[in-house]
């Protein structure tokens, strides 16, 4: 890692941290400009042969702010309509859709992201990433198997760039996340980041605040807490999280399974 991708990756968890609390500006002095001003830039990097990669193609786009009208009756007829999907810009630019997985009759959890990353896009499916490893880290220290649970997004196609959904591509997407909640029935639903919580609740919400606390959405129990992608910038916050995933595991009438021992040498 170079000095400056260092400054950048630091840059940028200080940026996220700021948003995550609700941060919608910062001031920035002139001294700290004038610093920003020195560092180093990097060398450019050749550039990447484009892989040849197959993207769905392009269709018309309906207006914007259009709500999905849900035809879909079953689990699998909802993902077939977000296969076909382009009720926002986000379709043009997807490789695939990425529905959500896991066990659809009323898991114990219902665990919901943001929207779908480089790898998930590839793939196809949610949390399959570096902040998904986390997230696979975390249900087992719950004592769950991913499959046990259910795990979805709040936005089914990769915006680029990994940028935050707009607006309207939440309004445009949200519907199907409503009827796949609607028909999996978990017991609880656990947000992660401010973006689920905020989509599925409509309200804002300053997760640095608002984690920990429990709210409700349709009579179900919610717990928002942070996304693992911030965990990975920021692991002193898994502290946190931990506690939210044990406070869910409360209500599920349930402890953490205890630690195995390590195995004595000779
Ligand atoms: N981040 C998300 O919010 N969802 C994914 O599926 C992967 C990364």
């Amino acid at each position: 890692m170079t000095q400056h991708t260092r400054f950048i990756d630091d840059l940028k968890a200080f940026l996220e941290y700021k948003k995550e609390e609700g941060f919608q500006t910062l001031e920035i002095s002139p001294e700290t400009l004038a610093q920003l001003k020195s560092v180093p830039a990097p060398k450019p990097l050749p550039k990447p042969a484009q892989p040849a990669v197959r993207r769905a193609p392009a269709a018309p786009v309906n207006a914007p702010g259009s709500t999905v009208q849900i035809s879909g009756k079953t689990l699998e007829e909802i993902e077939g309509q977000i296969r076909t999907c382009s009720a926002c810009p986000l379709h043009a630019s997807r490789i695939n859709t990425v529905p959500g997985e896991g066990n659809p009759n009323r898991p114990d959890i219902l665990f919901i992201g943001e929207d779908p990353g480089a790898d998930e896009d590839a793939q196809g499916r949610p949390f399959v990433g570096e902040a998904g490893q986390l997230l696979d880290k975390m249900i087992l220290a719950m004592g769950y198997r991913r499959e046990e649970l259910f795990i979805a997004n709040m936005v089914k196609c990769r915006p680029p760039d990994n940028r935050v959904p707009l607006p309207e591509e939440i309004t445009a997407c949200i519907p199907y996340l409503k009827a796949q909640i609607a028909l999996i029935r978990p017991k609880l639903i656990v947000t992660l980041g401010k973006t689920a919580a905020e989509g599925l609740l409509n309200e804002k919400v300053a997760i640095t605040q608002a984690r920990g606390i429990w709210k409700t959405y349709e009579g179900i129990d919610l717990m928002p807490t942070f996304h693992p992608a911030y965990l990975l910038r920021l692991p002193n916050k898994k502290r946190e999280v931990w506690a939210d995933l044990k406070a869910v595991l409360a209500k599920l009438g349930k402890e953490p399974p205890a630690k195995k021992e390590e195995p004595q040498q000779g």
